[in-house]
């Protein structure tokens, strides 16, 4: 046998077994996973609908993911569990309707797999959006203040709207309202939740 057929060879085995264990097997393996029907009757997961889809959008085109994952590792593998970061680990199941998903690999700022569950409030929401530092001094993430709209002194006040803290207002600005993008990505965050006991994520 030449050398260079040797070469040829071990190519050729080289990449086919990549693909056999990294896309064929995977792919067999899960394409059977399905949502599951919980007691109540609804499903888990759900399909991303209206403001949490655009939220979702929004997510991925502001990088999220460059500081945070959405994935918790099973009890000896990290602290993930006792920082509680989630009650369970994570398993292909929660991502059924991510596409693509935001597993990450960066943890700059916590895991939010479950950060709907950790966190429900919509206000503690939007003033950490807005600044960071507004709600965990010291955050070393970005202000995402154009994701709002500010409210100076002396303006009407909606009623969708967040008062800032006293003595944490940067500027004039009393209060402020979400925008369309900064209300779908409070509703994206709200609904990521892991936190349905699912019978696989025991083992
Ligand atoms: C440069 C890194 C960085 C980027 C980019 C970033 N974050 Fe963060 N994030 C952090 C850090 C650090 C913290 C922890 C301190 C804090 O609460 O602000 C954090 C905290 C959070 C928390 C609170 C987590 C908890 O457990 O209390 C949420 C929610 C969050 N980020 C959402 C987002 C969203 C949504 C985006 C994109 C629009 C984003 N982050 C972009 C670094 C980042």
């Amino acid at each position: 046998m030449s050398r260079t057929f040797i070469l040829a060879l071990g190519i050729f085995l080289t990449i086919a077994s990549s693909i056999t264990g990294l896309v064929i097997i995977p792919n067999w393996q899960f394409k059977a996973l399905q949502p599951i029907v919980k007691l109540d009757g609804t499903r888990y997961p759900e399909p991303y609908f209206g403001e949490q889809a655009k939220g979702r959008e929004i997510y991925i085109n502001q990088g999220c993911i460059y500081c945070h994952t959405q994935q918790v590792r099973m009890k000896g593998y990290g602290a993930d569990i006792r920082r509680g970061w989630g009650t369970r680990r994570s398993v292909p199941r929660d991502y059924l309707m991510d596409r693509p998903h935001q597993l990450g690999t960066m943890r700059t700022g916590p895991d939010l797999a479950s950060i709907g569950a950790r966190q429900p409030s919509a206000e503690w929401h939007a003033l950490h959006l807005y600044n960071p530092q507004i709600t965990s001094p010291g955050s070393v993430m970005p202000r995402f203040e154009y994701f709002f709209r500010e409210v100076y002194d002396g303006e009407v006040i909606p009623n969708d709207a967040v008062k800032i803290p006293r003595g944490r207002q940067a500027s004039n600005a009393t209060h402020i309202v979400p925008t369309d993008r900064g209300r779908a990505v409070i509703a994206y965050l709200k609904r990521l939740n892991q936190s349905y006991p699912l019978p696989e994520a025991n083992q």
